[in-house]
């Protein structure tokens, strides 16, 4: 190795040593609050996180049939996708069905999923208004609300799922 070439080593490593933000290649770009706010988003089960907004399943059957009816069907059953009503009780049978009303232990989750999943081929593209509405109706067709209980972030984390007490915590609280 010649001289140079070590120097130019040297050279890097104390140039590498002392970069700041200030004089950093350059590399990427930051993100906007708006673009953080696009990806940075979960609501937990106790509602953390839920947005503003509101909606009832009266409103809520209207983005249903305009964004989710195709592949979920009519009142979300016979559809060529998912199954999101009915089965309640068949868990343990011989046909078991999950789906909304029968599996999901946590109302709020409906919310977080379908924000973040649905429309499966343009998820992101309903407002906090149409999400709170189609997750009131999703409850309200699993006959878990009222067709009028209006649904925001105050409500839903109350709302109990009827299979909530068949998920057990696996782990003593003392350990
Ligand atoms: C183009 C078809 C399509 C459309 C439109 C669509 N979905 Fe889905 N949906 C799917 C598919 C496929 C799955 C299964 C995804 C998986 O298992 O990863 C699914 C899964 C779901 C589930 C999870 C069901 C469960 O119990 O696991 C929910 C809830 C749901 N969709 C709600 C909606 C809502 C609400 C809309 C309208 C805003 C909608 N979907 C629009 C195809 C669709």
């Amino acid at each position: 190795m010649s001289m140079y070439s070590l120097a130019a080593i040297a050279g890097l490593a104390i140039f590498a040593g002392s970069v700041s933000a200030a004089d950093s290649p350059g590399l990427g770009s930051s993100l906007s609050q708006d673009e953080l706010a696009a990806i940075d988003f979960v609501v937990l089960p106790n509602g953390d996180g839920l947005p503003d907004g509101g909606g009832t399943a009266a409103t809520g059957a209207i983005v249903y049939q305009q964004n989710c009816l195709a592949c979920h069907g009519e009142k979300g059953t016979g559809g060529a996708n998912d199954t999101l009503a009915g089965g309640q009780g068949s868990l343990a049978g011989e046909s078991p069905l999950k789906t909304i009303g029968s599996f999901w232990p946590y109302a709020t989750t409906v919310f977080d999923y379908v924000r973040r999943a649905m429309p499966i081929q343009s998820p992101g593209v309903l407002s906090n208004d149409e999400l709170y509405a189609v997750t009131a109706y999703l409850l309200y067709i699993n006959e878990v609300i009222g067709e009028n209980d209006e649904i925001n972030a105050e409500t839903l984390p109350g709302v109990r799922m009827p299979n909530r007490d068949n998920f057990v915590w696996d782990y003593s609280q003392a350990e």
